[in-house]
C-alpha cells in the first residue's frame, strides 16, 4: 500500500517495517483527541483564510463520518498507515477527496501527537483524582465509625502505643489527598497547547495558535515549539502520580493482608472479594490486596521505562518517542481499575473491634503512659522515668500480664512515689486519649482530622 510519506522513496516498506514502526494498534485508543484536534486545527485555518469556509464544512462533515465508522466498528485499522494520524487522515482523504489532503496544512505529526497524547493524560489527570475522591470517601466512612477503636499502634511492627482505627485510616486520607493534589497540579503545570509548532520550528503560514488552544480547552500556548514536540514531561508525571498513588495503595494492601490473616484477626474481607484455594477447601485468601501490591510494580516498570526511553535524546522528536503511549495506557487502566476495587473492597469489609481491642492487651502499650506519668506527676527526670518504666514492664513481664493489668502494690514496689492516680494513665482508652496534641490519636483529636477529610471531600464536589 501507498505511504502518504512515499514521495521520496523508489521502494515500497517491508512489511517487517510495518509491524515495527507502527504504533496504530495501540494509538488508536487517541482517536477522540485526534479527530478534535484535526477539527480545531482546520476552524483556526478557515479562520485565517487557509481554508474556504466549504473546504472546513467537507473536513468537519468528513472527521465526523471517520468518527462514526470508529465508533460503530467498522473502520479498518491497518498498520501500514502506521499510526492512527496517518489511518484517518487517509480515511478523511478517501471520503472527502483532495480538500482531505489539506488538512496537514500547518501542522506536524509531531505536534499532533504531542496534542493528542496530552489531551488524554490531561483528562486522565481529573479522571483518576475524581476516583481517588471517591475512595477516600468510603475510607472516611468507616474512620468515622471507629474512632473509639483501639488498635495497637506500631513502628517497626512492633506494638508502640494504643491509637484509634479512625485515626489509622486518617494517615491513607492524608497520603490519597496529597495523592489528588499532584494529579490536579499536574493538569494545571501541562495544560498547554503544542497545536502549530508543527514539525519543530514553527510554521511560515499564517495560523493563530492562540485560537485553536481556546477550541481545544488548552490555557495556553507553549513557548518554544523545539521543547513542545519532544517534552514528555506530562507523561513522566501521571507515571509518577500513578507510582506514588500505588505505593500508597500498596501499603494499605499489605496491612489488608496482614489485618485478615489469623494473626490479626482485625478485619475479615467480603466473599464477593476474596479468593478460595483450589486444593486447600479451608482457604479464604487476600487476592485483591496481594495484586493491588504486585501491580504497583508494573507501573513503576512504566515510569522507569519511560524515563530511560527519555534519556539523551537530542532535540526535537525522535521515534524513540513513540514508547511514551503503552506504559502510560496501562498504568492508566491499572489505576482505575485497582482503585476501583479497592474501594469496594473497603466497603465490603468487616471490621473485628474487639479483636483489636484484645490485641491492645499485649506489647504493654501504656509503657510511656507510666513514663509520663512519672515525669508529669513525680517529677522525675525522663530519661530516669524510662529506666523506672523499664522496670516495671520486666515486672509485668515476670507475672505474665500485660502492664495496663498490674496491680498497684508492684509498681510501688519498684518505686515508692508511684501514687494511686497512676492506674488511670495505664487505661489503654485513657493513653489513646491522652495523646491530644495536634495531629494526635486522641479521639477528639481524630475527629477533628476526619473532618477536615469530610470538609476537603465537600469542597470538591
Ligand atoms: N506515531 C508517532 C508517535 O507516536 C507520531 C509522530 C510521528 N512523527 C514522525 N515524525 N515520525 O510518536
Amino acid at each position: 500500500m501507498e505511504k502518504m510519506w512515499s514521495g521520496r522513496f523508489l521502494a515500497s516498506a517491508s512489511n517487517l517495517l510495518d509491524r515495527f514502526n507502527a504504533s496504530i494498534m495501540y494509538d488508536r485508543k487517541l482517536y477522540r483527541e485526534d479527530i478534535e484536534g484535526s477539527l480545531a486545527h482546520a476552524q483556526m485555518l478557515a479562520k485565517q483564510g487557509i481554508l474556504t469556509k466549504d473546504e472546513l464544512k467537507q473536513i468537519q462533515d468528513g472527521l465526523a463520518q471517520v468518527k462514526k465508522e470508529i465508533e460503530s466498528g467498522e473502520f479498518v485499522w491497518n498498520i501500514s498507515d502506521e499510526d492512527l494520524h496517518m489511518g484517518i487522515e487517509k480515511r478523511l482523504t478517501q471520503i472527502i477527496g483532495d480538500t482531505g489532503k489539506k488538512l496537514h496544512t500547518a501542522r506536524s505529526r509531531n505536534d499532533q501527537v504531542a496534542v493528542d497524547f496530552r489531551r488524554y493524560v490531561l483528562r486522565k489527570n481529573l479522571e483518576i483524582a475524581k476516583l481517588l475522591k471517591a475512595l477516600m470517601q468510603e475510607i472516611l466512612t468507616v474512620a468515622q465509625q471507629h474512632t473509639e477503636t483501639l488498635l495497637p499502634g506500631m513502628t517497626h511492627l512492633q506494638h508502640a502505643q494504643p491509637i484509634n482505627f479512625g485515626f489509622h485510616l486518617g494517615a491513607y486520607l492524608s497520603m490519597f489527598k496529597r495523592d489528588i493534589e499532584r494529579f490536579e497540579s499536574s493538569y494545571v503545570r501541562n495544560n498547554i497547547s503544542p497545536l502549530g509548532c508543527a514539525a519543530l520550528a514553527g510554521t511560515p503560514h499564517n495560523i493563530d495558535r492562540e485560537y485553536s488552544a481556546q477550541l481545544l480547552g488548552f490555557d495556553s500556548v507553549s513557548v518554544n515549539c523545539l521543547d513542545t514536540v519532544s517534552d514528555r514531561d506530562f507523561a513522566l508525571e501521571i507515571l509518577f502520580n500513578i507510582s506514588t498513588m500505588m505505593m500508597h495503595i500498596s501499603r494499605l494492601s499489605e496491612e489488608l493482608v496482614l489485618w485478615s490473616s489469623y494473626e490479626f484477626g482485625f478485619i475479615e474481607l467480603s466473599d464477593e472479594y476474596s479468593t478460595g484455594s483450589s486444593i486447600m477447601p479451608q482457604k479464604k485468601n487476600p487476592d485483591v490486596p496481594e495484586l493491588l501490591r504486585g501491580k504497583t510494580g508494573r507501573v513503576y516498570g512504566a515510569l522507569v521505562g519511560l524515563l530511560t526511553v527519555m534519556k539523551g535524546l537530542p532535540l526535537a522528536y525522535n521515534k524513540d518517542t513513540q514508547e511514551d503511549k503503552e506504559g502510560v495506557f496501562d498504568s492508566v487502566e491499572t489505576a482505575e481499575i485497582s482503585l476501583e476495587i479497592l474501594k469496594e473492597a473497603i466497603k465490603t469489609m468487616q471490621v473485628k473491634p474487639q479483636n483489636m481491642q484484645s490485641a491492645c492487651k499485649v506489647g504493654h502499650l501504656s509503657a510511656t503512659d507510666l513514663a509520663d506519668y512519672l515525669v508529669e506527676k513525680c517529677n522525675i527526670p525522663f530519661r530516669e522515668a524510662h529506666f523506672i518504666t523499664g522496670k516495671a514492664v520486666a515486672k509485668s513481664e515476670e507475672l505474665g500480664i500485660d502492664l495496663s493489668d498490674i496491680e498497684l502494690k508492684y509498681l510501688q514496689e519498684i518505686d515508692e512515689r508511684i501514687g494511686e492516680d497512676v492506674l488511670e494513665f495505664l487505661v489503654l482508652e485513657n493513653s489513646m486519649n491522652a495523646r491530644r496534641s495536634q495531629g494526635g490519636t486522641a479521639t477528639q483529636r481524630t475527629k477533628e482530622q476526619l473532618d477536615y477529610f469530610k470538609k476537603y471531600l465537600e469542597e470538591k464536589k
